[in-house]
């Protein structure tokens, strides 16, 4: 098969695309059908050293959305042909950037039908990662106020649908060009991140209950200053000590969680994906897909997560 390797650590020039060995599923492993794979910002961390693969040569990529092709001997859920979508992929198991990827039955759900696979590969990472800070760390209720930093990007776009599907008051921020769209997906208030005065109109749409934060080290401060007392705030990117350790009198004096969360640590990615496709089938999510790049185009989509701007989702379709 196709697949996206790097065989050493460095910049997007280090990934080629090469002819392997086709996977064998085994036991509770399911071989899936790429039709479409999520370029999430983790799998520039993996390429460039910053996180660990395990081992080299590596396929890129978190998640992905396909067909099964084969089943190990011990899967119960799963049959050939059918349509799935998955991530917790591409850190101590080999990526999806790839014609066929190895999944383990946990890792997997069943997509609905009118869900097609870029959408589901769009949802995937990010959806799990949305579900797991604002669900299960801040445990986000009906009627309370969820701020979410950076509603345009990939898990920003999903968390602003499921803080609204959870009956949630939504306000997000994010470049102009986004605003009617964002509204469009279930935020009640956006505003421009850049504005001077974001302070203030965030706390006048109301003080927020929960937090997501992209870049904790840019706005715990912020946080600290437009939270509501006893907010819950969950910290996905950009999450050093530093930042943490100076904001500990301010969390104290109101009393706020910070819980800083690592979506490869969810007990369940099968579950919560499972509930992401219900959201999906019943129409109260979707995942919007920004661009698509072949397999020979991955570099440049390594590039374009982290320097370019867009509404949803980079995808890779094998
Ligand atoms: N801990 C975890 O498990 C986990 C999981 C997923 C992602 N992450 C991390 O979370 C971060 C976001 O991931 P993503 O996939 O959503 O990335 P993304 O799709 O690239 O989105 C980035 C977002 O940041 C916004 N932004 C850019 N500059 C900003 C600024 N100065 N202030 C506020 N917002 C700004 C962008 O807005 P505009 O384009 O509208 O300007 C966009 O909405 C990354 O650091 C990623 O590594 C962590």
């Amino acid at each position: 098969m196709r697949a996206v390797r790097f065989h050493e650590h460095g910049g997007p020039e280090v990934l080629t695309v090469e002819d392997v060995p086709m996977p064998t599923p085994e036991g509770d492993e399911v071989l899936v059908e790429v039709a479409a794979a999520g370029v999430n910002p983790v799998d520039t961390y993996f390429r460039d050293g910053a996180y660990d693969p395990g081992e080299l040569p590596w396929i890129p990529g978190s998640d992905c959305a396909g067909t099964v092709a084969e089943i190990g001997d011990a899967v119960e859920g799963y049959a050939e042909g059918d349509r799935v979508f998955a991530t917790g992929l591409g850190n101590w198991l080999q990526g999806t950037c790839a014609e066929y990827a190895v999944v383990p039955e946990s890792h997997l759900a069943h997509l609905p039908d009118a869900v097609d696979f870029e959408t589901g590969a769009a949802v995937a990472l990010v959806g799990v990662t949305a579900w797991q800070t604002l669900v299960d760390a801040c445990s986000l209720e009906l009627a309370e106020r969820a701020l979410i930093h950076g509603g345009s990007g990939g898990v920003g776009h999903v968390a602003v649908q499921l803080a609204d599907a959870a009956g949630a008051r939504v306000t997000t921020t994010a470049s102009p060009q986004y605003h009617d769209r964002l509204s469009k997906l279930g935020a009640d208030d956006v505003f421009d991140y850049r504005r001077d005065d974001i302070a203030d109109a965030v706390t006048e749409a109301g003080a927020p209950d929960v937090i997501l934060d992209h870049r904790l080290d840019d706005y715990l401060s912020f946080d600290t200053d437009v939270a509501a007392q006893s907010a819950r705030i969950a910290a996905i990117g950009n999450s050093d000590l530093a930042a943490t350790f100076e904001n500990v009198p301010q969390c104290r004096a109101k009393d706020l969680t910070v819980h800083h969360v690592s979506m490869f640590n969810t007990p369940e990615f099968g579950a919560v994906l499972d509930r992401l496709a219900t959201l999906m089938a019943d129409d109260a999510l979707t995942g919007v897909v920004a661009d698509t790049y072949a397999l020979d185009e991955v570099a440049d989509a390594h590039v374009d997560v982290l320097e370019e701007s867009f509404l949803g989702k980079l995808v890779v379709t094998p």
